[in-house]
Formats: structure tokens, sequence, C-alpha cells
């Protein structure tokens, strides 16, 4: 059986307003269930799958409840976190998204100067499994090098033991595959602060663009392009844990 809420509760919780202000967009006859005008606002909704389709606000499908998973191309330039200066990632998203409760975040970060693939989500569980230690998810990066590759750096990286300056414990093994001279995939299942760039930095190169198109067995779609997103399907969800 599905959870049933309380309209107001649900909208004010979508980021649609107060409860105040919801019940008075619902007084207003902007809120419509299976094309019906709703004006109760202490009516009682089924959560289920067809909840965007049988309720509107303003004319619109309502937004998909929690749980919510995005998958989003980062672009260059847009920060992770709420309290960074500069653009953040949410301002990618529907302005109303910033007051959902529960919030969405994004599953670990990228660097302002990193793109490619981010999931961000309401979800704390499904945050948890994905960035907890012990899951050692494989995230893949293709980094473009200020150097042409030494030629030792698979061997480094795979080898367990690389500690990053400023660090006592060593990284886990990571696996380097060259592209190019000056271009590598390197795969990693941890997440430590610029990290990549500064495995780069302790074999004597420099990472002059950075992207990740792989979390697990999840590869960015095609297409999306640098900003856009999508809801992450069922199957995308899972295949994070599939790879
Ligand atoms: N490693 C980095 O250095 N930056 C990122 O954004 C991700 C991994």
């Amino acid at each position: 059986m599905s959870a049933r809420v309380r309209l107001d509760r649900l909208l004010a919780n979508l980021g649609y307003g107060s409860r105040r202000e919801v019940q008075g967009l619902a007084a207003r006859g902007r809120v419509r269930w299976d094309g019906e005008v709703l004006r109760d606002a202490s009516a009682h909704i089924s959560l289920d799958a067809d909840l965007p389709r049988r309720l509107t606000v303003h004319g619109e499908p309502v937004d998909p409840p929690a749980p919510l998973t995005l998958i989003l191309h980062k672009p260059l330039g847009v920060v992770c976190s709420h309290k960074e200066a500069g653009r953040s990632v949410y301002e990618l998203f529907p302005p109303r998204w910033r007051a959902r409760d529960p919030a969405l975040s994004t599953v670990g970060r990228l660097d302002a100067e990193t793109s490619g693939l981010l999931l961000v989500t309401d979800d704390g569980q499904l945050l948890h499994r994905i960035i907890s230690p012990r899951a050692a998810i494989e995230k893949r990066y293709i980094a473009r090098l200020a150097r042409p590759l030494r030629g030792d750096e698979a061997a480094v990286f795979a080898a367990g033991t690389l500690v990053l300056e400023g660090e006592t414990t060593p990284l886990a093994p990571a696996r380097l595959t060259p592209r190019d001279p000056t271009t590598a995939e390197l795969i990693i299942t941890e997440g430590r602060y610029h990290q990549v760039r500064r495995m780069f930095a302790a074999v004597g190169n420099h990472v002059q663009a950075l992207h990740r198109d792989r979390i697990g067995g999840l590869t960015l779609p095609d297409d999306l392009a640098p900003g856009e997103w999508r809801i992450a399907t069922p199957a995308e969800i899972a295949a994070v844990f599939g790879g």
C-alpha cells in the first residue's frame, strides 16, 4: 500500500511554499487532482508512481516526491557546496527545489574545475551506500596532463602505497590507463580531497582538465550535455553498485 500524506505537507516539502502558502494556492484553485480542482489542503494524497500524472500545480505536473535521484552532467565552473562562493550545481535545478525537504545533496563532490557525472539525491541511505569507503565503488576520471606521462605512473598508483602530501594513510590501489602521452584514464575507489589532481602532482605532473565519466557501472549518458540532468531510473541507480 502506498504512503498517504496531507496535500499541504506534500507541497510544502516539495518547495511550493510554506504550508500556509500552499493552502492559499489550493484555495485559489491552482491545485488539481485528476483534473478536478482540489481546494481542501488537508486532503490526503497517495504517493504512488503516477502522482505527477494525477496532481498538478499551476497546471503543471507536480514535482517528483522523495526519494529523488538525479544524474547531472556537471559543467565546469560550478561548485558542489551551498557554502562555497560561486555558482552552485543546485542553481541548475528549478529554484523551488532548494526548499525541498528532505534536501537534495550531491553524492560526493567534484571540484569547480571538474566536469562530468554527478549524482544528486535526497535519499540519505543511498548517498551513504555510494560514498561509503567500504563500498569501494569505482569512479573513472579522464585527466589531461600538462606533461607527458613518465611511464611508471600505473605501477605507482596500483601499488597501494602512495601517500599524498599532508596525509599518513596510503591510497588504495588505483588503475591508470594511458590514452595518449598527455591523457590518462584513472579509476579510483576513494574520494579524498582533490584526489586525482594530488595523485598526478605526486608523480610530478599537473592536471589541466578533469572529467568523470563513470561511477560504478553507471556511465555518463551521451545525451546529457554539460549542465543537463535527468531523473535516474531504478536500473541506473542499481548500475552504480554493479560496476
Ligand atoms: N579528484 C580531483 O582532484 N577532483 C575532483 O573533482 C574529483 C577527484
